[in-house]
C-alpha cells in the first residue's frame, strides 16, 4: 500500500485534449485526479461541470477522481457529480449552511466525503464532524486559480490537522491543495501530509515523467527519515 498519493490537477491539465493529458499524467505516475469545479460565485473563476466528468469516465478514465467543490449553493451539485464518477468529493464549510447534512450527503450518495479549509479558515470546522471525513484538504493558496505560490503558514496547520487525525481513531486522508513542487513537497509530506494535489508544478512540464519521479524521489526522503 502506497503511503503517498499524487493528484494530478486537471485545472492546469490541457483542455482541448482533456481525456489524452489526463491518461497521459496518470501513465506517467499520478494516483489520484483532481478536479477543481469552480463557478464564478464562491469563487471567481468558472471551470466544468459533471458533463466534463463523465466524459472523462466515457474516455476511460479509470482512476479516483477527487472533486473539489468550490460552488455555492453545493448540495444540488452532489448527486450530478456522484453520478458522473466522483469518488471523492469536497466541500468547502462556508459554502455550505449544514455542513453535516452535506457531507452525509456525499456518503448517501456512495462516495467518500472531503472537507476543504481555507487558509482562512480555523480547523475548529472540525469539532464535530471527522466521524464524517475521509478527507481532510488544506488549502495552501486561496481557492480559485492554479499557479499560485504556497503559502508558508499552511505548514503550521498541517501539523495541526495531522494531530487531529491521529488523535482520532478515523482513517482520513490528508490532502494539501495550492502551490506544491519538487522544492516544497518534502516539508509537506514532512508536516503530515499523504495527498498532493499537483497543478501547474506537473501540467507546465514537458515532462510529466520526470516531474512525478522528482516528486517522489523527494518523497521517498521523507518516508526513509519517518521510519528512522
Ligand atoms: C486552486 C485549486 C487547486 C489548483 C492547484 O483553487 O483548488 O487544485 O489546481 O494548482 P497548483 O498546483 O498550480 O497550485
Ligand atoms: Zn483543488
Amino acid at each position: 500500500m502506497k503511503n503517498f498519493f499524487l493528484a494530478p490537477s486537471v485545472l492546469s491539465a490541457n483542455f482541448s485534449k482533456l481525456g489524452e493529458d489526463i491518461q497521459k499524467s496518470i501513465d506517467a505516475g499520478g494516483d489520484i485526479i483532481h478536479f477543481d469545479v469552480m463557478d464564478n460565485h464562491y469563487v471567481e473563476n468558472l471551470t466544468f461541470g459533471p458533463m466534463v466528468l463523465q466524459s472523462l469516465r466515457d474516455y476511460k478514465i479509470s482512476a479516483k477522481i477527487d472533486v473539489h467543490l468550490m460552488a455555492s449553493p453545493v448540495d444540488s451539485l452532489i448527486p450530478k457529480f456522484a453520478k458522473s464518477g466522483a469518488d471523492f468529493i469536497s466541500v468547502h464549510p462556508e459554502s455550505t449552511n449544514h455542513i453535516d447534512r452535506t457531507l452525509r450527503m456525499i456518503k448517501d450518495y456512495g462516495c467518500k466525503a472531503g472537507i476543504s479549509l481555507n487558509p482562512g479558515t480555523p480547523i475548529n470546522y472540525l469539532d464535530y464532524v471527522m466521524d464524517q471525513l475521509d478527507m481532510i484538504t488544506v488549502m495552501s493558496v486561496n481557492p480559485g486559480f492554479g499557479g499560485q505560490t504556497f503559502i508558508p503558514e499552511s505548514i503550521n496547520k498541517i501539523r495541526q490537522v495531522r494531530q487531529r487525525i491521529n488523535e482520532s481513531s478515523n482513517n482520513i486522508l490528508l490532502e494539501v491543495d495550492g502551490g506544491i513542487n519538487i522544492k516544497n513537497i518534502s516539508d509537506i509530506a514532512l508536516a503530515g501530509a499523504n495527498v498532493f494535489v499537483i497543478g501547474s508544478a506537473l501540467f507546465g512540464s514537458s515532462d510529466y515523467t520526470f516531474v512525478i519521479r522528482k516528486l517522489r524521489q523527494e518523497l521517498k526522503k521523507v518516508h526513509f527519515n519517518l521510519m528512522n
